[in-house]
């Protein structure tokens, strides 16, 4: 990638609030003036968007392990074509919700066999990480509990239940032992503004 601006991803499990802090972030940076692309997975642009309706709605058993793996994988390069790798070439800011570690972690612990898969389709198809990845950590249960209250009929995956939402946090936690330099858990139990000025201190370093 040649001269870029920035980008930055939130990773956790279902109904950690990763989401909220992304969306603060990017009204704090644009408040600041950035240029700032706020943007999620799977999704993100209208084919990735597509995409996701496939991979989050419906019965969990719905797709193979292989299959799922493959559709993020599609969603993810549509989604780095038309809204990532644009933005950052014009130097902006990218907020992520969700990137490739959400795909190592969730359909890794799924089968933990199916990693390498995970690894080689990514080193082939999108070979982009973020600069910094914010992991929003959370007691298992009362994020699921929190998820599922939503009821967004997007909770394909939260309906594998606690034992699986409790293999995912550790699946995270384990990230940041993999990706020390990139990858780093913010304390998801605080309140929300505490959250967000956590990250937004941790943001300013990096900023170009
Ligand atoms: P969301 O709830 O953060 O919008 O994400 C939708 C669901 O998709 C969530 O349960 C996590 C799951 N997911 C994966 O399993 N693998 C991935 O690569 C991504 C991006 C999301």
């Amino acid at each position: 990638m040649g001269a870029r601006g920035l980008f930055i991803s939130f990773e956790g499990i279902d109904g950690s609030g990763k989401s909220t802090q992304a969306r603060l972030l990017a009204e704090h940076l644009a408040a600041a003036g950035r240029d700032v692309v706020a943007t999620r997975e799977p999704g993100g642009a209208p084919g990735a968007e597509a995409i996701r309706r496939l991979l989050v709605e419906g019965d969990p058993a719905r797709w193979s392990a292989e299959t799922e793996i493959l559709l993020f994988n599609a969603a993810r390069r549509d989604h780095l074509e038309r809204t990532i790798q644009p933005a950052l070439d014009r130097g902006a800011v990218v907020v992520s919700d969700r990137f490739a570690d959400s795909t190592r972690v969730y359909q890794g612990v799924a089968r933990a066999s199916l990693r390498p898969l995970v690894d080689r389709l990514h080193d082939l198809v999108i070979g982009v990480e973020p600069d910094l990845t914010f992991v929003i950590d959370m007691d298992a249960r009362a994020a699921l509990e929190r998820g599922l209250a939503r009821r967004s009929g997007e909770d394909r995956f939260e309906e594998l239940g606690l034992g699986f939402q409790e293999a995912l946090r550790a699946g995270f936690l384990a990230l940041a032992r993999e990706y020390p330099t990139r990858v780093q858990i913010i304390d998801g139990a605080r309140a929300p503004e505490v959250i967000a000025q956590d990250v937004a201190a941790r943001v300013k370093a990096h900023l170009p």
